[in-house]
């Protein structure tokens, strides 16, 4: 017993000293040591030793046990310390090297343009409102004065999610949400993203931003509507901008009409800005629409009011004079950092 518990021990400490890495040292440890290893074998092996043997026995293979665990202690020290050598040895550390410099994200010009809007509209004393992406049909269309089989419906391709809910195709809905609430009077805007099932090109994409404006209070006219949005579009094209309203038609306002503003770029005498005309389209406005005003809950004998819609894309190309709207969706930061 004796014997093989020094052959062990020899056997273990031979191995020590030619273990070259702290894998190795582990099988080691776990070979000799472990809860399968050699002395714990020899320890079961107590039984075959007389009994007044065993005290002795016990303490001779507790000593070996304790001698070959400082062998490895000193041998996992050595080890640590050449891996730690070594790695100084090849991680060399420039400290003269110029610093990484962190990248900086840029304001998105749609955001720039949103927050110009806002502000203009917040300094008018208007709120500034959300309303949900994915619409039921009733508050995108029906309480819009546009009932099925409209063809207003059908100009505005819709993504159906199913037959009573859609994405919104515009953000004139919030008008129906907000007015349904009740607290009169009303002024708020509301920005947000809109979809509609166009191909990709220059001036479209699937999904867009409209800032929507909503105005109800009593004797509310068309030349507040006038006045509003003139400083709207003077604050936000320049101090010389005019603006002219040519009638239209929206199913939810009546009358309706389309804004144009004066060309920032060569001052209305007609560029290839705004194509020879001297006028940009901005806009779509009216004053509410009666049916809307009761299908929300308002009395159109008592109250009236004006509402507006911006195509904030329109309003950062316009503003920044970029002439691709795919440009704004591919968030490269050379085109982002120019604004
Ligand atoms: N919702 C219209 C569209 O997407 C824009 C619009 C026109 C909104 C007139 C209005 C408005 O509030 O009065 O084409």
């Amino acid at each position: 017993m004796e014997e093989k518990l020094q052959a062990i021990k020899e056997e273990a400490l031979e191995q020590l000293k030619q273990a070259e890495s702290l894998d190795r040292l582990n099988e080691i440890r776990v070979s000799f040591l472990g809860k399968k290893g050699q002395l714990t074998a020899l320890l079961k092996s107590m039984k075959d030793v007389a009994p007044e043997d065993r005290p002795a026995f016990g303490q001779m293979v507790n000593n070996t046990r304790t001698q070959i665990e400082e062998v490895l202690e000193e041998t996992k020290k050595r080890l640590e310390k050449a891996a730690l050598d070594e790695r100084l040895k090849t991680e060399v550390l420039d400290v003269t090297l110029p610093a990484k410099k962190s990248l900086i994200g840029h304001r998105h010009p749609n955001t720039i343009a949103r927050e110009e809007v806002e502000r203009i509209f917040i300094g008018m004393g208007y709120e500034v409102v959300e309303g949900p992406e994915v619409e039921y049909d009733l508050y995108n269309f029906e309480k819009l004065n546009i009932p099925a089989n409209h063809p207003a419906k059908d100009e505005q391709d819709t993504f159906y999610i199913n037959k009573e809910i859609v994405l919104r195709t515009q953000t004139s809905p919030v008008q129906a949400r907000i007015m349904e609430q009740g607290k009169l009077p009303i002024r708020v805007i509301a920005p947000g993203r809109v979809f509609r099932s166009d191909e990709v090109d220059a001036t479209h994409s699937p999904s867009f931003h409209q800032i929507e404006g909503l105005v109800v209070d009593k004797n509310i006219t068309f030349a507040d509507l006038k006045g509003t949005l003139e400083q709207f579009a003077r604050e936000l094209f320049g101090e010389n901008t005019r603006t002219k309203f040519r009638p239209h038609h929206f199913p939810f306002t009546e009358p309706s009409a389309e804004v144009d503003v004066s060309c920032f770029k060569c001052g209305g005498k007609g560029c290839r800005f705004c194509k020879g005309s001297g006028w940009i389209e901005i806009l779509g406005c009216g004053m509410v629409h009666p049916h809307v005003f009761e299908m929300c809950g308002i009395d159109p004998k008592e109250y009236t009011g004006f509402a507006f819609g911006v195509g904030l894309e329109r309003i950062a190309l316009l503003k920044y004079e970029i002439d691709d709207m795919r440009l704004l969706y591919e968030n490269d930061v050379r085109f982002l950092k120019q604004f």
